[in-house]
């Protein structure tokens, strides 16, 4: 987009990267819809950003339910206006080890991480399409291009997302809506919080924010960071799987697990 998005809707704004964004994009001018399930934290911060000026609305919501992400990007515009940002970053993260599998940790993380992002583009695409303008963003993560150990669904799901997006992205061309897939390290926020294995350049999260809305503002195609983990990450998949699968679990052997 050439001028600054006006209307941004962002999941996982209660916490973490999706408030950040949010904070920040308030901070820019832009009147933003904050969704998440955990409704008192969306009012406290809709009063903070009011409270300095800017419009926001709370919309909390379950992204994985279609109906309520639908009735939440149905107000969004009602009361801010067309939404011409999505970002995409309600998620959700579990230990999901071969040794004891559940296909329904499996469920409920795909529901969260892949249907809530593909639920909120399918309700904001068409209105973004119709007024030749919009972006979508989505925050996958750099575990989506390899499997880590005991990760199963959640390295599933990013995956799925990131690919879910890139092929968006190419179906958009021209159209005049942008897609940008995002995929980071490791960040503070509550999902790490309890994190007991190694997290190599673990970032802050203001230092995070600062990169993902410089690309989002540049609707970049795509940012990996921080960059020696993508680079990392990126080298990992050209070596033989037997080298990076035993690289792999040395993360766990290293924490005695
Ligand atoms: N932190 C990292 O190191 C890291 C790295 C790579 C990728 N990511 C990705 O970044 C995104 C944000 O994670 P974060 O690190 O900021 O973690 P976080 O602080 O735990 O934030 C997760 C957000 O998702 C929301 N959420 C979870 N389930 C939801 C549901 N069913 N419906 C609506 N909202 C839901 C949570 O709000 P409620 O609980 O209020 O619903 C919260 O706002 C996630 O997609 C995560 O996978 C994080």
């Amino acid at each position: 987009m050439s001028s600054s998005p006006s209307v941004a809707l962002v999941t996982g704004a209660s916490s973490g990267l999706g408030m950040g964004l949010a904070l920040r994009f308030a901070s820019d001018g832009c009147a933003v819809a904050l969704a998440a399930r955990r409704a008192d934290r969306l009012d406290a911060l809709v009063e903070r950003i009011r409270g300095a000026g800017a419009r926001a609305l709370a919309c909390p919501c379950d992204v994985s339910d279609r109906e309520q992400v639908y009735a939440a990007v149905a107000r969004t515009e009602a009361e801010l206006g067309p939404v011409d940002l999505l970002v995409a970053s309600a998620g959700v993260g579990a230990m999901t080890p071969a040794q004891t599998l559940d296909a329904a940790d499996l469920e409920h993380i795909l529901s969260v991480n892949v249907l809530g992002a593909a639920y909120a583009a399918e309700a904001v695409l068409p209105g973004m399409l119709r007024r030749h303008r919009g972006h979508l963003v989505v925050i996958g993560s750099l575990t989506g291009y390899g499997g880590l150990p005991t990760s199963a669904a959640y390295s599933a799901s990013k995956a799925a997302v990131k690919n879910f997006f890139e092929s968006l992205r190419i179906d958009l061309r021209g159209s005049g809506v942008a897609v940008t897939v995002i995929t980071p390290g490791y960040v503070k926020t509550e999902m790490t919080a309890n994190n007991e294995h190694p997290m190599p350049f673990l970032m802050e999260l203001d230092d995070a924010v600062e990169v993902m809305a410089r690309g989002i503002r540049r609707r970049v195609p795509h940012l990996s960071y921080p960059r020696p983990l993508s680079t990392l990450t990126w080298i990992g998949q050209v070596f033989p799987r037997r080298f990076y699968d035993f690289l792999a679990s040395r993360v766990r052997r290293e924490k005695g697990e």
